[in-house]
């Protein structure tokens, strides 16, 4: 359990799926995601089993500590070891949440995870390059831009651009102003 503020990071329970099959239909809700055929309880039954499983993904559910709601999920996917990096993705899955502060809470929960238990030396993420709230969020939270896809995702439509944004530990480290450990090896 990753605790902050106003949200806790958990493991993602099997009575979680339901609430996560409705949010994955949403249009709204996946309009930047790649889940966008329809999906039934055993879809998501099927990745929950299977990640559970797999050492290379790491995903938690987002929760409001004060009302002990469950609003999205987070996690770190295509953990490298050898590389020391990991691809962040995030889903706020509850539409009445957006705007407030929770994805920016959730990424900052994780980071620490990421960076100093995990000892990730970059942590990535891909986002569509019309995605305003979520660049501005990654933003926030110290990601940088690094690199356009060009015409690399399938939207309503048309091709459009993908960013590639990263944070780097020595970054992070600088900007939370937290103590190098001895175990990180560059
Ligand atoms: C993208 C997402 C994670 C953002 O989370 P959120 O909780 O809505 O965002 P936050 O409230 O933490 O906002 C973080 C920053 O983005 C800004 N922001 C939020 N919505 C915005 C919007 N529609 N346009 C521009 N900026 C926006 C906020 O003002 C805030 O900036 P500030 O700190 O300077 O005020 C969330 O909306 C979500 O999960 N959407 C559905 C799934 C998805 O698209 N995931 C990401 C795929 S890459």
């Amino acid at each position: 359990m990753l605790k902050g503020n106003r949200l806790s990071l958990r493991a993602i329970e099997r009575d979680d799926l339901p609430r996560y099959v409705t949010w994955l239909n949403d249009p709204q809700v996946t309009d930047h995601l790649k889940a966008y055929l329809p999906f039934n309880l055993d879809d998501e039954t099927d990745w929950y089993e299977a990640q559970r499983k797999d050492h290379s993904m790491q995903n938690f559910a987002i929760m409001i500590n004060a009302e002990h709601v469950l609003i999205g999920s987070i996690g770190l996917m295509k953990i490298n070891h050898r590389e020391q990096n990991a691809e962040l993705g995030i889903m706020i899955g509850d539409k009445s949440r957006w705007g407030q502060g929770y994805g920016r809470e959730a990424i900052e929960l994780l980071l620490p995870f990421g960076f100093t238990t995990l000892n990730l030396h970059r942590i990535y993420l891909r986002v569509d390059a019309t995605h305003a709230a979520a660049i501005r969020c990654y933003t926030r939270c110290g990601f940088v831009e690094e690199g356009r896809l060009r015409d690399a995702v399938f939207r309503q439509g048309r091709f459009e651009d993908q960013l590639i944004m990263s944070l780097l530990r020595p970054e992070y480290l600088q900007s939370n102003q937290v103590a190098e450990e001895q175990s990180y090896k560059q």
